[in-house]
């Protein structure tokens, strides 16, 4: 069985990350302006502010621990490929949680927090410290361009063409923890539809394109993507228990 997963911020939530759109209004967006922080055009106005946006989130991040979800999905790809199927992780996080529960294969479609990109010569490279104007790029040894490797409002989306055969070949498409509200990973679940793949939704409540899947799981990641794991291979054994059937 192929199973196609994508994820985002409600599944490191627990994880104390903070989601962007919470009908709360205490989400990430709701707090700091997007427009201000998470554009190349704040980036070039800016970068003092963008640098101390991200230097606190990355910070953050370090401090964070991957939960039962993330150690969920860790198991997935894990069992599954021992039964011949596999799994494609696909998130819109930047975190390294999935990593640090032991997903081998993740495909980070807005970037990672802990890489930063010289905006001079496009080289990438592991960043875990403070960015700022006076950052060194380490590979062209230029100052001052150097940004956080995330995608940012505006700007192109990594793996696409990856994602999309990934999905038009899945068995399965599962959306765990995003609220569908950006494009185009809120898309994917039309284009799974589209090639007849069966979809399912996870997350805390409905996401603003919950029509689009057949089937929906609602309650906090930690409880609920655990519980669906295990059902899932129950049933991919069950089929290879009885082929014929
Ligand atoms: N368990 C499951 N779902 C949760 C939990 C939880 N504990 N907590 C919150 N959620 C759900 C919310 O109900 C919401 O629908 O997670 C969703 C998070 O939605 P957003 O905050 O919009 O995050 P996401 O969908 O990942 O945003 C997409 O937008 O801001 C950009 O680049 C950023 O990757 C991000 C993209």
């Amino acid at each position: 069985m192929n199973i196609f997963v994508l994820t985002g911020a409600g599944v490191s939530a627990e994880s104390g990350l903070g989601t962007f759109r919470d009908k709360d209004g205490s989400g990430i967006w709701a707090r700091f302006d997007p427009m201000k922080l998470a554009t190349p055009e704040a980036f070039a106005k800016n970068p003092e502010d963008v640098h101390a946006f991200y230097n606190a989130r990355r910070q953050n991040l370090i401090k964070a621990a991957p939960n039962a979800a993330h150690e969920a999905l860790a198991r997935l790809e894990a069992e599954l490929t021992t039964r011949g199927g596999a799994l494609t992780l696909v998130t819109q996080n930047i975190d390294d949680l999935h990593e640090r529960a032991g997903s081998k294969s993740v495909i980070h479609m807005h970037g990672e927090l802990l890489k930063a990109r010289c905006a001079l010569c496009d080289d990438v490279t592991a960043w875990r410290g403070d960015l700022g104007r006076s950052t060194e790029c380490l590979a062209c040894r230029r100052a001052g361009q150097m940004r956080p490797h995330v995608v940012w409002f505006g700007e192109m989306p990594l793996a696409m063409d990856e994602i999309a055969e990934s999905i038009a070949r899945a068995d399965l498409f599962v959306a765990i923890g995003t609220s569908g509200a950006v494009y185009p990973a809120a898309g994917f679940v039309a284009a799974a539809r589209r090639s007849g793949v069966a979809t399912c939704e996870i997350n805390l409540e409905p996401s603003d394109n919950a029509e689009w899947f057949d089937a929906a799981r609602y309650g906090r990641a930690s409880v609920e993507v655990p519980a669906w794991v295990e059902e899932v291979l129950a049933k991919v054994d069950a089929r290879r228990a009885a082929p014929s059937a």
